[in-house]
């Protein structure tokens, strides 16, 4: 049994008792998706709900803005703000490189991505000075879209640092629409846990799920569960299974705890 190890609750409704009780502590977990299937929401989540645990926790974001992120954030209630200011939230901008009015209030910028070297060192800035335990990165598939064969690398560097410092970390890995993977075998073997996001047409209306695919150090739960962006973020129902039959979708009610459904 695994009821010993040190667990962080992502504190996404419905999502934890997946993994009983939440992702072990130093995980490295591949958050994977198609376009729009919630992955910067869920990360966002994750993080806002460790500020309200006094978990301190970096966001590192290189594809929307920093004002943009604090932005959506409080759309959904997070504000970030005055975590930022007693020194328990940060956010890494690997966005505007340090360019424009707004982006010279940043306390951490990443002039260059092309150098990974940079990256890992403000992040590791970053984590030491607020002692962060939970880090998103948002996302890692733009570090090496260009340079497939560079993705290991980079994963493994990133790792180091942020296994190493003792958090518990989420990276957002983009796939296309059609995509099986989740962003690459070196990526995919390299992480400690991998959660997929998906969005799938039933009957002309999209229907969002996810799934556990892996998750190292502790039993999870194997079903697809279908899940809901609401206006205060993801809701899971662990209770609800999907099934997919060739290329036929459908949700199901578990009437048990046995996994049998209502037809
Ligand atoms: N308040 C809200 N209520 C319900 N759904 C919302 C709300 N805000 C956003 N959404 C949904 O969330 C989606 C965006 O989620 P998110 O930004 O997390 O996606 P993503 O996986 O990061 O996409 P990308 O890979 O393009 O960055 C929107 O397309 C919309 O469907
Ligand atoms: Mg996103």
């Amino acid at each position: 049994m695994s009821a010993g190890i040190e667990r962080i609750k992502t504190g996404i409704p419905g999502l934890d008792e997946l993994f009983y009780g939440g992702i072990p502590k130093r995980n490295i977990v591949l958050l994977s998706g198609g376009p729009g299937t919630g992955k910067t929401i869920f990360s966002q989540q994750y993080l806002y709900y460790g500020l309200q645990q006094n978990e301190p926790g970096v966001l590192v974001t290189l594809e929307e803005h920093p004002v943009q992120v604090r932005r959506n954030m409080s759309t959904f209630g997070w504000e970030v703000r005055k975590y930022e200011e007693n020194g328990t939230f940060a956010i890494v901008d690997a966005f505007t490189g340090g360019i424009g009015e707004s982006a010279k209030r940043e306390k951490y910028i990443v002039k260059s991505v092309d150098e990974v070297t940079e990256l890992v060192d403000v992040i590791r800035q970053a984590i030491k000075d607020i002692r962060a335990e939970r880090v998103a990165i948002d996302s890692v598939s733009t570090l090496y879209l260009t340079k497939p064969a560079m993705a290991r690398g980079v994963l493994m560097q990133l790792k180091r640092v942020l296994s190493g410092l003792g958090t518990t970390a989420l990276l957002v890995s983009q796939v296309s629409v059609t995509e099986r993977g989740f962003g690459g075998p070196g990526v995919e073997h390299a992480v400690d846990g991998i959660l997929r996001l998906d969005l799938d047409e039933i009957e002309g209306e999209l229907i969002r799920s996810l799934i556990i695919w892996k998750m190292r150090g502790t039993k999870h739960d194997l079903h697809r569960r279908p899940f809901e962006i609401t206006d205060r973020g993801i809701v899971v129902y662990p209770n609800k299974t999907i099934r997919t039959r060739g290329e036929a979708i459908r949700i199901v009610e578990q009437s048990n705890q046995g996994g049998e459904e209502n037809e």
